[in-house]
């Protein structure tokens, strides 16, 4: 029958904008988050960039009011019992994702696909959390998620074939283009983007350049849309952290992965990107 409902756990940048595209593009959609604040934002930045697409032409009125009347917002976990694919998107905490996919487990129809947009835990961990290990995936979108092209689908050890091809219908049809990761830690992208990002805060821990120089250099030196100190605040610096964390983990403590020393105390002083006002840069004005 296929996936025509889709839940998802958590209404910040990732949920939201999962949120918005699933919905975009036909699909029921159940936000549930435990913060109602989180939710009446995630409406309010659902509409804002509906608003933008429908100014651009890229989308037409009816459109804007359909994808709208697709969309639920909830507090309430047992609201997700009938989804058919339910893709969490709570911070990136294993034990906080653990929790969550044993309450999914319990609560959500037993024949829905768990999906977990992870950017590193491993997914074999997060499916033996749960009572349907084959019907769990990873299933990692990029951050805006309305614009970014790319999903990262990772086969945990039990991952079925018929939920591999059930999560890639989905990516397809929200018009993402697929790539398959080992279940290796920081799959793909991350495995690669944060080394680059941590040695970008090495290179201004010693003293190498400036924030801004270090950003001018990579962005023009390098072709990328945001330079490594930017894209950074960007994701956010206790997300970064927490990924560096998992890498250096999960290869052995290579010393390759250490998170830098300036990382961590950012986030330990809330200093944490765009998100709370400061980080490499200062938003408080924007
Ligand atoms: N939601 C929806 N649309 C957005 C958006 C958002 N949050 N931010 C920007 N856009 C849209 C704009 O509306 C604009 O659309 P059109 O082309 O249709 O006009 C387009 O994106 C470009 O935006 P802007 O002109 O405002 O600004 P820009 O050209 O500087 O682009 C950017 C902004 C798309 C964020 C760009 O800087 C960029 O691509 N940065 C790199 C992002 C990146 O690397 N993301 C991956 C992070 S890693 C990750 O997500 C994985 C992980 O696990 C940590």
């Amino acid at each position: 029958m296929g996936i025509r409902t889709i839940g998802v756990v958590g209404a910040g940048q990732m949920g939201n904008g999962i949120a918005h595209i699933a919905a975009l593009y036909g699909y029921g959609v159940v936000v549930q988050d435990i913060a109602q604040a989180q939710l009446d934002d995630a409406r309010a930045t659902i509409e804002k960039t509906l608003a933008r697409q429908l100014r651009k032409e890229q989308i037409t009125g009816s459109r804007v009011v359909e994808t709208l009347e697709r969309l639920r917002f909830t507090t309430t976990v047992g609201d997700l019992a009938e989804v058919d694919l339910v893709i969490e998107t709570a911070t990136e905490n294993a034990s906080m994702k653990y929790e969550i996919m044993e309450t999914l487990s319990k609560v959500v129809q037993p024949e829905a696909v768990l999906a977990t947009n992870t950017s590193s835990i491993s997914i074999t961990a997060i499916a033996a959390h749960t009572e349907r290990p084959d019907r769990v995936i990873g299933m990692h979108f990029m951050n805006p998620v309305p614009v970014m092209k790319l999903v990262e689908i990772i086969r945990g050890l039990a991952t079925s074939d018929e939920t591999y091809e059930e999560v890639r219908t989905v990516a397809e049809r929200v018009k993402k283009t697929v790539v398959c990761s080992r279940d290796m830690p920081g799959f793909i992208v991350n495995r690669i983007l944060m080394p680059y990002i941590n040695e970008a805060v090495y290179a201004l821990y010693e003293g190498v350049a400036t924030v801004p120089d270090i950003d001018t250099a990579m962005k023009l030196g390098t072709n990328v849309p945001m330079g490594p100190l930017s894209l950074a605040d960007f994701i956010g610096l206790d997300t970064c952290l927490a990924i560096m964390e998992v890498l250096h983990d999960g290869m052995g403590g290579d010393s390759k992965y250490r998170p830098c020393p300036l990382l961590k105390k950012y986030v330990e002083a809330g200093w944490l990107g765009r998100k709370s006002g400061r980080g490499f840069y200062n938003y408080y004005r924007e």
